[in-house]
């Protein structure tokens, strides 16, 4: 098969590295460092023939790529617009959760600030404050000090933070327990599971600082069973697939379930309508065959296979750059990548990292840099790997968390 996927960050890159294995890939737009190890395409997905297109981020899904995709009976994994808006609007989430009766934490959604800030008064900490709209993952803040709590809704509501996207703010209830990310992939009516990974959203060590779109992951989990994760399949994933086929909405592509397994069983903290990054980056390289097949089926809307998943571990660290998640500096030129990528059982996964011939050199270019994934027939050894590939790779500035998997 000929796949396109569509997209530049480290979780395109996963995927693109686990396609390629059976099939011919193009990656689009991809960037100047995926370039170096895979065939890139700066044309609109439509103006590239191909038997199956991949929609790596949300923002495209959101925008309708899909969509115009299918239009033209293109083979597509990734939810229409109407789909993604499940990630594209917390509110609507919650509707469909709700209509569901998918297990979530209690909320309300505001638009006007002064019913929002009395609403917040009434609640028991830990009190959670979320955007409507997308913020990479970094528009949600978990807080015990109500004064930063009110804070952070005037700053949303009141655009100075994430613009437009949290003159609405949803206002929820805080849950407790483990939490893990769970990838099913769905063709509309039925869902297969790859095997749960868990993710660091904070910045620091020990989850101090602020939230961003993942620092590091890991899988497998031990604690996950089998079991839980066909519960969270039953509970959680097939009534929500019900509900948006009752509205019309044939959702084909991944839900990445956002899980807390409370006292009272798993709950939904968020869907979103991708694959997880960094959690792609350890998830899909343990996917051993059929991962291209089993997105195509889900695509054209009968799964039929399972997916064949490998007993090796695999953990991620993101390197960053100075500034992120608020604002990032890039240019710094990246040294070292080429032994750190040498050794055994290691694999760097480039997202805000660019590559120029010019200088021969690789430069940092966004705020998550890259993800080194390490491997392993356990954690431990994964780990290790990772950690030490990362010891040969500086750039200025360079940022990274050291509590991976401990
Ligand atoms: P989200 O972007 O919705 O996944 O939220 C980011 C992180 O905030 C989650 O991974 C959780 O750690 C935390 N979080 C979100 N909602 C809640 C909640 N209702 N209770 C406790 N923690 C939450
Ligand atoms: N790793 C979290 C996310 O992709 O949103």
């Amino acid at each position: 098969m000929k796949i396109v996927v569509v997209g530049s960050g480290g979780r395109e890159h996963a995927l693109a590295y686990v396609l390629a294995k059976e099939h011919e890939v193009v990656v689009a737009p991809g960037n100047s460092a995926l370039g170096r190890y895979f065939e890139t395409s700066g044309k609109d997905p439509l103006g590239i023939d191909a038997d199956l297109y991949v929609i790596g981020p949300e923002k495209p899904l959101v925008e309708g790529l899909a969509d115009r995709l299918r239009e033209r009976s293109r083979v597509v994994f990734g939810p229409s617009k109407d789909g993604a808006r499940l990630e594209g609007s917390k509110a609507f989430l919650k509707d469909v959760l709700v209509a569901a009766k998918v297990p979530t934490a209690k909320h309300r959604s505001f638009s006007d600030l002064s019913e929002a800030l009395s609403y917040v008064e009434s609640m028991k900490p830990p009190y959670v404050i979320k955007t409507d709209g997308l913020a990479e993952g970094k528009g949600v803040l978990v807080t015990d000090n109500l004064a930063e709590a009110k804070e952070d809704i005037v700053a949303k509501m009141t655009g100075r933070s994430f613009h437009g996207a949290g003159r609405t703010v949803v206002v929820e209830e805080g849950l407790f327990g483990r939490e893990l990310s769970l990838f099913a992939l769905c063709d509309g009516k039925n869902a297969v599971a790859l095997p749960a990974a868990t993710d660091y959203k904070r910045l620091l060590d020990g989850n101090e600082g602020p939230n961003t779109g993942g620092m590091g992951a890991y899988a497998p989990l031990a604690w996950a069973s089998d079991l839980l994760q066909e519960e969270i399949l039953d509970t959680l994933v097939r009534p929500t697939l019900k509900e948006l086929s009752r509205r019309g909405i044939q959702y084909r592509g991944v839900l990445y379930a956002g899980v807390i397994v409370t006292e009272s069983g798993p709950k939904i903290i968020e869907f979103n309508v991708r694959f997880g990054d960094p959690e792609t980056q350890v998830v899909l390289p343990r996917v051993t065959e059929g991962l291209g097949d089993l997105l195509f089926q889900c695509a054209a809307g009968e799964i039929s296979t399972e997916p064949k998943v490998s007993p090796t571990s695999f953990l991620t660290v993101v390197l960053s750059a100075r500034g992120y998640p608020l604002s990032t500096e890039t240019g710094a030129e990246i040294h070292g990548l080429d032994r750190a990528m040498s050794k055994d059982g290691t694999r760097v996964f480039f997202a805000g990292t660019s590559y120029d011939p010019m200088r021969r050199g690789f430069f940092v270019s966004g705020g998550r840099v890259m993800a080194v994934t390490g491997e392993g027939d356990t954690l431990l050894e994964a780990r290790s790997r990772a950690y030490d590939a990362i010891s040969e790779i500086t750039f200025e500035g360079m940022h990274f968390r050291r509590d991976i998997g401990d």
